[in-house]
């Protein structure tokens, strides 16, 4: 099977031209002006960007949370994602406490397998880590799992003490891995959690009103610090405000091998989505919180001078109907997350290249090149080149839409709200192609659940 894509603007993180791109399979074969090729298909890209399909580094299919389960899961999710552009995303497996970290790779593997509609690879998310369960981590990266994720939050479920975190930061640094930190001072917020219940502060404002800054940016600071002391390198995931974004600028300026990534809520969204009295403000219960809109700009900023370099989704879905209302006494007990794996492309081109925030090849640097690099996927993903995985979206930056769960152009996830609802964008994928076939064209699906495969991923590949 052959597809040409002809008359494409081809952007990548550096590169800006017109050319045709041809695909043999599943790989890009030959690239350049006029190609005098015979394809099965030829697809005319005139007018329209030709890019690399997105890299999600951090979405949660199928995951129990919170008294309930995430509500896409690697079907609804996967094809969720394809519509929206993104062709490649990283989940987050979970070792059960007490249990091997293989086994909870093997309970992903059963939940994705014969159900992604796009390729995949996981994190482990590690709950704990005794000394003699650290030859584990070996087995995991030889197994194409390179990177960890630990919760400084949620005491008693996913959280980790300091102790576990060093000696699982210093396996994975021996091992030539990447940690991913969510950073926030969990043991205080807590404390907070109960002031604020006690005085009978239950609306799901108080989730971010029990959640301060100041206890991301300790998180931030104190993670670094151990990953320094144990020699591995860290990312923090979804950085939400300015007072973190300081601690990565500062151990990024000292030389600490630092990275980090945010997210489209809260470069989109602020604290005055928790206004309305009833419980609408629970769609927006996700940790860390909204913030003040103030610190928008700091954080495109970040983006923009590379202190961030990525920006993820942290797609969480949960219904607000049958799901958000399990906190409808107690916003503790709200499960955490909100969708977005369908809309981030459309976010982040309409607020960074449209809004004169982002060049173009910036733009592809953030939504695929660079959680390319980073997670070891980087050239078969993550950029258009002889070699690479036909993973390329048709791209039409005039087209608008107005995402809304009622506009089937912008929503196939399967939750019943829209974080983004009524948000204006200008730029929408159009055709998606990964390895080398049509996934997505007219808004239809054309994918099949298992088409997706799963990613073995590399080692981290050091600063770039
Ligand atoms: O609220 C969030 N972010 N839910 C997903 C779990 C996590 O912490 O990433
Ligand atoms: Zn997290
Ligand atoms: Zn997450």
């Amino acid at each position: 099977m052959s597809l040409l894509i002809r008359n494409g603007r081809v952007i990548t993180a550096v590169d800006d031209y017109h050319a045709d791109i041809f695909v043999e399979d599943e790989t890009v074969t030959l690239i350049g002006r006029d190609l005098d090729v015979e394809a099965d298909r030829t697809i005319d890209a005139a007018g329209r960007l030709v890019i690399p399909g997105g890299v999600d580094p951090h979405t949660h299919m199928d995951m129990p949370f919170g008294g309930t389960t995430s509500a896409d899961d690697f079907e609804t999710g996967t094809r969720a994602a394809a519509f929206g552009g993104t062709t490649t995303i990283v989940d987050f497996a979970i070792q059960t406490k007490g249990h091997s970290t293989l086994e909870g790779l093997e309970t992903w593997h059963e939940k994705a397998a014969g159900k992604a509609g796009i390729d995949y690879g996981f994190h482990m998310i590690v709950t704990d880590m005794e000394d003699d369960r650290l030859w584990e981590m070996r087995r995991l990266a030889d197994e194409g799992v390179t990177s960890y994720k630990m919760f400084m939050a949620y005491p008693g479920v996913l959280y980790v003490d300091d102790g576990t975190l060093f000696r699982a930061m210093r396996k994975a640094g021996e091992d030539g891995t990447l940690v991913c930190m969510h950073a926030e001072n969990g043991i205080v917020i807590d404390e907070i959690v109960k002031i604020a219940l006690a005085e009978g502060k239950t609306s799901p404002k108080y989730h971010a009103l029990t959640r301060p800054t100041r206890m991301e940016a300790e998180g931030v600071h104190r993670s670094i610090a151990i990953a320094e002391v144990a020699g591995v390198p860290v990312y923090i995931v979804h950085l939400s405000c300015a007072d973190a974004l300081e601690q990565v600028t500062l151990a990024r300026a000292r030389g600490a091998q630092v990275f980090a990534e945010t997210c489209p809520q809260y470069l989109f969204l602020d604290l005055s989505r928790y206004d309305h009295e009833d419980f609408e403000g629970a769609k927006y219960v996700m940790t860390p919180p909204l913030r003040e809109k103030w610190n928008q700009d700091h954080l495109w900023r970040g983006l923009g001078f590379g202190d961030l370099q990525s920006i993820s989704t942290d797609h969480c879905p949960f219904c607000f109907h049958d799901q958000k209302v399990l906190g409808i006494d107690d916003f503790s007990k709200i499960p955490n997350g909100a969708p977005g794996v369908e809309n981030r492309m459309s976010l982040v081109y309409n607020g960074g290249v449209v809004g004169g925030r982002l060049s173009v090849n910036k733009f592809v640097e953030l939504t695929a090149t660079a959680a390319a690099k980073l997670f070891g996927l980087f050239p078969k993903k993550g950029t258009i080149a002889v070699g690479s995985d036909a993973d390329i979206v048709v791209f039409n930056p005039d087209r608008r839409e107005t995402i809304s769960a009622n506009n089937p152009h912008t929503h196939h996830m399967r939750v019943d709200y829209n974080t983004y609802e009524g948000t204006e964008v200008q730029g929408v994928s159009e055709i998606v192609i990964s390895r080398g076939r049509v996934v997505v064209e007219d808004n239809i699906w054309h994918g099949r659940a298992g088409g997706g495969n799963f990613l073995k991923r590399g080692l981290f590949g050091g600063p770039f």
